[in-house]
């Protein structure tokens, strides 16, 4: 019986699972128990954040809803994922209302639940941000690996179910990143490459073939690096490969130096990374620019304050010829319109879209067949399983292309 061949469950957790809390935390308990057991965690722990990946799709919405018919409702508020900005895409003229159904039941059957409607993939910036050795349940691989790597927490890549489990019941099973021993770097990953901006760290990121399986401990990179970099890695990491964690020596928490990286073990890989590595790697994701920029599509995952305002200052002055669409959180857009910056991208064409992720085909089908541009390999990633094409340059290359209308001729890694 889950429950009760391997996980010791304190009296709470026994009396939530026979149904004393209700129907719907009994069935969220039942399922984390077979998680746990699945992974032989010894016990569950209380959770303090969690973070759904709702993803506007039939299972996730028929599973929220089934537990919320049965009377659950969250312990711990969660904040969830994008879906599609409903608005914004009808106003456009580009969401048939059929289209519309998925998301409105999607944000009625989260609501119900007590979720924090953020609709954003970048939580940690502000509305959810754990602190060091906190213990989450966060579902979205960008945002797990953002939160073990750069925040120290701890997190397993929960679903969007098991997530919404640990906000029903308050509790995770402990296995996996929960645990320090688990936390630890073991390849190691020199790197002679460029890497000095966050489309190079983009890149970098995409090199998880020959990185392989394992947690890896980045060397070669500057002692600095931007909140934006370290996202865009970790985004990339998790389309290339499936990366719980990094460390990156002197930079992420867990590493203050490479030997405490490895926990004093020695790797069991090292692998070097070449400019070649990163161009061919790149190749692999990036579609050869068309004779025309039709659209832009910035923020996967959402475009942070700081990368809001530099998008803004280059448009200064300039007018956009083609669609660009930045993606990114409310807070976000909340600052932007307090500090006039998303005035200054509406008069250069450029909209703030909130509550939106890529990979929603119902809103950006209309853009199929049209050469687009994005700083985003992990929006290509997506959109491509849906007909789109797009040119991957850094944010600045994207921009002066939406303003000429045409992709210039410049090397793609070379120019970046
Ligand atoms: Fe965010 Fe969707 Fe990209 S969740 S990271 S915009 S694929």
């Amino acid at each position: 019986m889950p429950g009760k061949r391997n996980m010791k469950l304190t009296e709470e957790q026994r009396e939530m699972l026979a149904g004393k809390y209700g129907k719907g935390a009994a069935m969220a308990m039942r399922i984390q128990c077979a998680v746990g057991e699945g992974f032989e965690a010894e016990r569950m722990v209380p959770v303090s954040r969690v973070h759904i990946s709702l993803s506007a799709q039939n299972a996730d919405i028929w599973f929220t809803e089934k537990m919320t018919e049965a009377g659950a409702a969250a312990r711990v508020i969660p904040t969830v994922n994008p879906g599609y900005c409903v608005k914004y895409f009808r106003e456009k003229g580009w969401l048939a209302e059929e289209d519309s159904i998925n998301m409105r039941r999607t944000e009625a059957a989260y609501t119900k639940l007590g979720a924090n409607m953020t609709l954003s993939c970048t939580p940690y910036l502000s509305d959810n941000r754990p602190g060091f050795g906190e213990i989450c349940a966060f579902s979205e691989t960008s945002v797990t690996v953002f939160a073990n790597s750069v925040l120290g927490a701890r997190t397993n890549r929960e679903s969007a179910m098991s997530a919404a489990c640990a906000a029903i019941t308050g509790f995770v099973p402990e296995y996996g990143m929960l645990l320090p021993e688990n936390r630890l770097g073991t390849v190691l990953v020199k790197v002679s490459a460029r890497v000095d901006s966050a489309i190079r760290f983009a890149m970098l990121g995409l090199c998880g073939k020959k990185i392989g399986r394992g947690i890896p401990v980045f060397t070669g990179l500057p002692d600095e690096i931007d909140t934006e970099s370290l996202i865009a890695l970790g985004a990339s990491l998790n389309i290339s490969g499936s990366y719980d964690m990094f460390h990156i020596p002197g930079v992420t928490p867990e590493a203050p130096d490479e030997k405490a990286a490895f926990g004093g073990r020695a790797p069991v890989r090292t692998v070097e990374l070449t400019e070649q590595d990163m161009n061919e790697a790149f190749a692999l994701y990036s579609h050869e620019p068309g004779d025309s920029v039709d659209y832009v599509i910035l923020g996967c995952p959402h475009y942070t304050c700081e990368q809001v305002r530099t998008a803004a200052e280059f448009l200064r002055g300039k007018k956009a010829r083609v669609p660009v669409m930045i993606l990114t959180s409310r807070t976000v857009i909340a600052e932007a319109e307090k500090s006039g910056i998303k005035e200054m991208l509406e008069e250069a064409g450029a909209d703030l879209i909130p509550d939106t992720c890529v990979d929603e085909k119902y809103c950006f089908q209309c853009l199929k067949g049209k050469n687009g541009a994005t700083d985003s390999p992990k929006a290509i990633y997506y959109m491509e399983n849906f007909g789109m094409s797009m040119a991957v340059r850094d944010m600045k290359t994207c921009l002066s292309w939406a303003v000429s209308g045409k992709p210039d001729s410049s090397t793609p890694m070379a120019a970046m």
